[in-house]
């Protein structure tokens, strides 16, 4: 690949031009594959998947996405890497970079993912870090999509801590018009970077600690493990966040038709009871299902084809 490569590493590094056009070449790619048609849009090239943590989800649908577009991968994992001996994160990606045709990895450091990129010649993806879940809230935009119609001015709950899924949600809110509505007890309150993106994107995004004021007349209720990959004060969050569990009583307070979803993996009894997770409600298999759609957009779009 000549120039830039294309990285996706988080939403606001992005123009809503471009979003939309990867959200519509998921929905043409799930369209198609329903139909029976499998594109080979990829023909040849490999992604290689670096996983510093465990991953049902992205890992399964990157790797079958992959495969129906008629590309491959590679599974590795940081510790079967040098990368575990010290390598740098930057001669890692250098060298990957005259191998593979583009890296999707999982790294808590977000500095790392960023070091990645920039030392890399290949498209970088994002599976997640500490700060952002960008493939995830793409995964849950097309999901409202199909079910709810456009984003823009719909109003959007988060129940719980400030985490990684919350990031990527507040910077999907600026770009898309959504009003995001976040309901977090003051423990575990946005850190400063992501206190600046909330403050960049003015009204759209209101912060509280009331979740029943957040989830008020909520189209879509969102909420996530209470103790995410590199958290170490489980005991402690369950304690503080039980006020916080989406439940049928709370989700009453939002709007009649509202959607549930949570990215998965899911703690049952926890963030989330069973009622309202198996309940009418509830898009979470769709939302699931869409990660490899939306996925195979990106690594279309990262390889300059933008429809089919
Ligand atoms: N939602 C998500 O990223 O799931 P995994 O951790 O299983 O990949
Ligand atoms: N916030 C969660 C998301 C898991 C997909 C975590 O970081 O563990």
């Amino acid at each position: 690949m000549t120039g830039q490569p294309r990285h996706f590493l988080d939403l606001k590094d992005f123009s809503l031009p471009t979003l939309r056009t990867i959200l519509d070449l998921a929905h043409a790619l799930k369209t198609a594959l329903r139909s029976g048609e499998r594109p080979d849009l990829l023909r040849d090239k490999v992604l290689a998947m670096i996983f510093e943590r465990q991953s049902t989800r992205t890992r399964v649908s990157f790797d079958v996405g992959m495969r129906q577009l008629g590309g491959q991968t590679l599974m590795l994992t940081g510790q079967e890497m040098q990368l575990a001996r010290e390598e740098t994160i930057e001669d890692t990606a250098r060298v990957m970079s005259r191998y593979v045709d583009a890296i999707m990895i999982r790294i808590l450091s977000h500095d790392d993912l960023t070091d990645l990129a920039s030392a890399s010649s290949v498209p970088v993806i994002n599976g997640l870090t500490r700060r952002s879940h960008p493939c995830q809230v793409m995964a849950d935009i097309m999901t409202f999509e199909e079910n709810a119609g456009p984003l823009q001015g719909r109003k959007v709950a988060w129940i719980g801590d400030s985490n990684n899924v919350l990031a990527s949600w507040v910077h999907a809110a600026g770009l898309f018009g959504a009003r995001l509505s976040i309901a977090c007890p003051k423990q575990y309150w946005p850190d400063e970077g992501l206190l600046s993106d909330i403050a960049e994107v003015g009204d759209t995004v209101s912060l509280d600690t009331d979740p029943v004021a957040a989830i008020a007349d909520a189209d879509l209720v969102l909420t996530d493990t209470w103790v995410s990959m590199g958290d170490t004060d489980e005991g402690e969050r369950r304690r503080i966040l039980k006020p916080y569990q989406v439940n049928p009583r709370l989700m009453g307070h939002a709007a009649p038709d509202a959607l549930f979803m949570h990215c998965l993996p899911a703690h049952r009894g926890d963030e989330v009871t069973d009622e309202v997770i198996d309940g009418p409600q509830s898009v979470v298999w769709d939302e699931a299902e869409n990660r490899m759609h939306v996925q195979k957009a990106i690594l279309c779009w990262a390889f300059g084809i933008e429809s089919i």
